[in-house]
């Protein structure tokens, strides 16, 4: 694992973009594995502003993102969709047809799950996925217990998740559930890149520099890959 730490959040992001926007030059047919939350939001931020200068940034680049809500649909305030098409999606030129997240209100959530790891196959598998830590360690929204080989899923979400996330949904109906990559579906990924900046992340950090492999704590998978880097604050 590559351990990067920067003085605050902004130089994070600018290195985070700079690591997103490299792989493109260096490969326009790109596979990303994409997530959500408050941490990458500095990163899309400059990612977007390079790709309104440099034309066709995102022209051949295939996404997919790490996790939505179930029971939550795309056009909902506070589904992954949207938070996708505010920060990346509607800024750049990327397909509308090359951007997938899991539809989180098919009528059959465990054949979309299904559906989605052909589609990650079909499109020759994640070349590169950056991830965020929540704070009990989980990655995407594989929770603690999770076991390493799990592919995309329909999960429960933990209390404390639905706490951290319910700003998402002012009205108070936080959802129960979502459908995310599996652990073993992210390891596949060629290379990975996890975030980790903002408060409370101190207890994850410190366990995951600790070395310690254990599905208790999802984001310890990642010792077992290859190409890991870690930029954190
Ligand atoms: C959510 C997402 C995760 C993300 C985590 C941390 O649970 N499903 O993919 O990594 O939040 O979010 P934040 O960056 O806001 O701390």
């Amino acid at each position: 694992m590559n351990w990067e730490t920067f003085d605050d959040a902004d130089a994070l992001s600018a290195r985070a973009a700079e690591i997103l926007l490299t792989a493109i030059r260096d490969n326009p047919r790109i596979v990303l594995g994409l997530p959500t939350g408050r941490t990458p939001i500095g990163m899309y931020d400059r990612v977007v502003r390079v790709c309104s200068r440099e034309y066709h940034c995102f022209r051949d680049v295939t996404t997919f993102n790490l996790d939505e809500y179930a029971g939550v649909p795309a056009d909902h305030t506070g589904s992954y969709f949207t938070y996708m098409k505010r920060h990346l999606f509607d800024a750049v030129d990327l397909d509308p047809t090359h951007a997938h997240l899991p539809n989180g209100v098919a009528p059959d959530l465990d054949a979309e799950c299904t559906r989605y790891e052909t589609e990650i196959r079909e499109a020759g598998g994640l070349d590169l996925t950056f991830l965020g830590l929540g704070r009990n360690g989980h990655i995407g929204f594989n929770e603690p217990g999770t076991p390493f080989g799990a592919r995309t899923r329909v999960v429960e979400l933990t209390q404390s998740t639905r706490k951290a996330n319910a700003d998402l949904f002012p009205e108070g109906h936080v959802p129960t559930h979502a459908i995310t990559m599996g652990i073993g579906t992210i390891l596949e990924s060629k290379r990975i890149v996890l975030l980790v900046a903002g408060s409370g992340k101190e207890e994850a950090l410190a366990r995951l520099r600790g070395g310690e492999i254990s599905e208790a704590f999802p984001a310890s998978a990642l010792w077992k890959h290859d190409d890991v880097t870690v930029l954190t604050t």
